[in-house]
């Protein structure tokens, strides 16, 4: 943790950036509060996507998921706020568009697992190991407002 609350790990997948929503979607997480404190798009290397998801390997659906990340750009996000982990996971929608419910990201932007636009960290943990496979230290901002304050 640094600065005003958690830290999570957030990644646009590469649906998001061609169908153009990324603005849309960063603006979700804006207007919630959080702060944007790192942002990369990137075209990932199969080795680190595999990385990312490492955890669900054994699963049927593992080479598909790494194949559709790793087929266009991403944006990676770090974004910081009071229970940015779980708050984000709320904003995102549940992870099959067709039940998330409308008002969240997947609810109103997709329509198949396949092609579900975005990732969020689900726990401390996942966030910590996420924020520093995706960054380095130095990519990651420490600017604070100009108040002491953050103004929500
Ligand atoms: S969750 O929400 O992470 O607990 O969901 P989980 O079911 O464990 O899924 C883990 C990640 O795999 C993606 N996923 C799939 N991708 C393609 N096809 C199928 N059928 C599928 N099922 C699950 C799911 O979106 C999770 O990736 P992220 O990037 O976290 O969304």
């Amino acid at each position: 943790m640094s600065g005003q609350g958690e830290r999570t790990f957030v990644m646009i997948k590469p649906d998001g950036v061609q169908r153009g929503v990324v603005g849309s979607i960063i603006s979700r997480f804006e207007d919630k509060g959080y702060k944007m404190v790192g942002c990369k798009m990137m075209d990932t290397p199969t080795q680190h996507c595999e990385k990312h998801y490492e955890e669900h390997k054994e699963r049927p659906f593992f080479n598909k998921l790494v194949t559709y990340v790793c087929s266009g750009p991403v944006v990676a996000m770090v974004w910081e706020g009071t229970e940015s982990i779980k708050g984000s996971r709320n904003l995102i929608g549940a992870t099959n568009p067709t039940a998330a419910t409308p008002g969240t990201i997947r609810g109103d932007f997709a329509m198949e697992m396949g092609r579900n636009l975005i990732h969020g960290s689900d726990s401390t943990e996942s966030a910590a190991k996420e924020i520093s496979h995706w960054f380095e230290d130095d990519e990651l901002s420490k600017w604070t407002h100009h108040s002491k304050e953050w103004l929500f």
